[in-house]
């Protein structure tokens, strides 16, 4: 990496999730260049097959690798980093940083002792989430809650479509439980937000919470470790920003928009 020039770091999802961390990472290294890659053709990652999944994250990256020779890769996607990280971390040299589920945080910081995690069926199903749950969360009732649609919801919201509020209403309330505890009665009051969409709709997700909770996005935690691992290089000005979707669908003029917003205005063919 030369230092004289900014940073490359390259930015991948299952499709415009990874916009809830790309924004983190732009607060935090504004003048590093972007190129933001969106596999929408296979979009929802969360009801793939593990294998499926694996083989085909491998090759989009190492197609988006060719031309983009990225200082760092972010897997901006909770599905897909609980499965690939090692097998992409093996094949490249350069700091591989993934998205998992922040349950380290929620359990430090629950009160209740009642943590849920809103994440896709397959980020729920992981060994790896499992892993996190039993080394971090000792003591703490964790309630996995595998979300069908929530993603395509948070989709469908940035391309202009009106979400209806039963649609999200269905989606995040399994999250919300009531128990007891030693005796006492006790409700979650932390929900990890463990997929990169959800945080995109997040004021629609809260505004239909059925009681106020602390939500936990891990982005900004994702964007300070690429800073460092950056070394903490960074480029004056606003970097420049680039977007590829496999679907190869033209972007809707919401979906325009919110690409601006997101200093991508340069969407590519992949
Ligand atoms: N944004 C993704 C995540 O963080 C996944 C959505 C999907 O493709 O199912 O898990």
């Amino acid at each position: 990496m030369n230092p004289s020039e900014a940073p490359k770091i390259l930015v991948f999802d299952s499709g415009l999730g990874g916009l809830s961390v790309l924004a983190a990472l732009r607060e935090k290294l504004p003048g590093a260049e972007y190129f933001y890659l969106g596999d929408d053709a296979l979009f929802p990652y969360g009801k793939l097959a593990p294998d499926v999944l694996i083989a085909r994250v491998d090759e989009v990256i190492a197609k988006a690798m060719q031309g983009f020779a990225a200082d760092c890769i972010v897997i901006a996607c909770n599905t897909a980093s609980t499965l690939v990280l090692p097998h992409l971390r093996a094949r490249y040299s350069m700091p591989v940083v993934g998205t998992v589920p922040a349950i380290k945080p929620a359990a430090e910081r629950t009160k209740s002792g009642l943590v849920s995690v809103l994440a896709t069926p397959g980020t729920v199903s992981r060994d790896y989430t499992a892993d996190l749950i039993r080394d971090f969360a000792t003591g703490v009732d964790v309630t996995l809650v595998g979300a069908p649609r929530l993603a395509e919801l948070a989709e469908r919201a940035l391309r202009g479509e009106a979400l209806s509020d039963a649609d999200i209403s269905a989606e995040i309330a399994p999250a919300f439980v009531s128990a007891a505890r030693a005796g006492e009665a006790v409700r979650t009051d932390v929900v990890v937000l463990g997929c990169t969409h959800y945080p995109l709709i997040q004021a629609r997700i809260e505004a239909l919470a059925p009681w106020p909770v602390e939500w936990i996005d891990p982005a900004p935690a994702i964007a300070r470790r690429v800073a460092h691992l950056l070394g903490g290089r960074e480029a004056p000005g606003q970097g420049e920003g680039r977007i590829a979707l496999t679907a190869g669908r033209p972007a809707s003029p919401a979906l325009a928009q919110a690409l601006i917003r997101f200093g991508l205005e340069d969407q590519v063919a992949f």
